[in-house]
């Protein structure tokens, strides 16, 4: 049974005064019905942490190398991660894929850095408005999915976010049905792949244009285990009001 989870994504959102909506939150879920995680921007990762403490709710990155150390300037590793408080690590999202140009093999190996350092990756897959409108969303999202997950993994170790492109930050949101039948294919994969137990267990996330007024619709929905969630994530009355429908 894959866990239930509300997952913030502050992408490049936050300073030192956002903090303050954390502690909002921990005052209104001080024991939540589900798992909650906040991704910050890695500025903030250190101080979320230590603000949140042995808290219920868990922090991670929202990206991470592939390497364990080294000659890489501006980027972070899944140590660093692990040392700054966060259990989790964003792959793969899809502002990283068109911005930073990675590829499913690349995605692929800083997810297997990520739980091989002992972290969870959320692997991000999900198709653009022209590849669904040419009627290939679920060839792309298997070839990402196949592509960008690792082999080592279990259903405590990852978690895959399903994030059509051109849903993010519209406003814009699939049918209930255009969700059911990707997070039903992705389930169908990981079974394929992994085998019952462990592609059973991996929590699928709905990610795009999550907001408190649509969460419960969409948490119905079959093999929708939670969400990610970007500009709703921000405001602690608005995240709140999604791990409400969740839990
Ligand atoms: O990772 C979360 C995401 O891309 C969705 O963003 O702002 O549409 O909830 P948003």
């Amino acid at each position: 049974m894959a866990q239930k989870l509300a997952a913030g994504n502050w992408k490049m959102n936050g300073t030192e005064a956002s903090l303050a909506e954390i502690d909002k939150m921990l005052a209104a879920y001080p024991e939540p019905g589900c798992k909650v995680l906040i991704c910050p921007p890695a500025t903030l990762l250190d101080r979320l942490s230590t603000r949140i403490g042995d808290g219920p709710i868990a922090t991670g990155a929202q990206d991470c190398h592939m390497k364990a150390s080294g000659a890489h300037t501006g980027d972070i590793s899944a140590d660093m991660i692990k040392d700054a408080g966060g259990t989790y690590a964003i792959l793969g999202h899809s502002e990283r894929r068109t911005d930073h140009g990675e590829s499913d093999e690349v995605v692929k190996a800083k997810s297997a850095a990520a739980v091989g350092a002992g972290l969870i990756a959320v692997v991000c897959v999900g198709e653009t408005e022209a590849q669904r409108d040419a009627g290939q969303t679920l060839d792309v999202v298997g070839t990402q999915l196949a592509g960008s997950v690792p082999d080592d993994v279990t259903g405590e170790t990852l978690v895959v976010a399903y994030e059509p492109v051109w849903a993010i930050g519209t406003g814009r949101v699939p049918t209930i049905e255009q969700i059911a039948e990707v997070h039903d294919f992705i389930r169908e994969k990981l079974v394929d792949r992994f085998g019952a137990e462990t592609g059973n267990a991996v929590s699928l996330l709905y990610g795009g244009s999550v907001k408190p007024s649509n969460a419960a619709e969409i948490f119905a929905v079959a093999n929708v285990d939670g969400a990610l969630v970007g500009g709703a994530s921000l405001k602690a009355d608005d995240f709140g009001a999604i791990i409400d429908a969740l839990q």
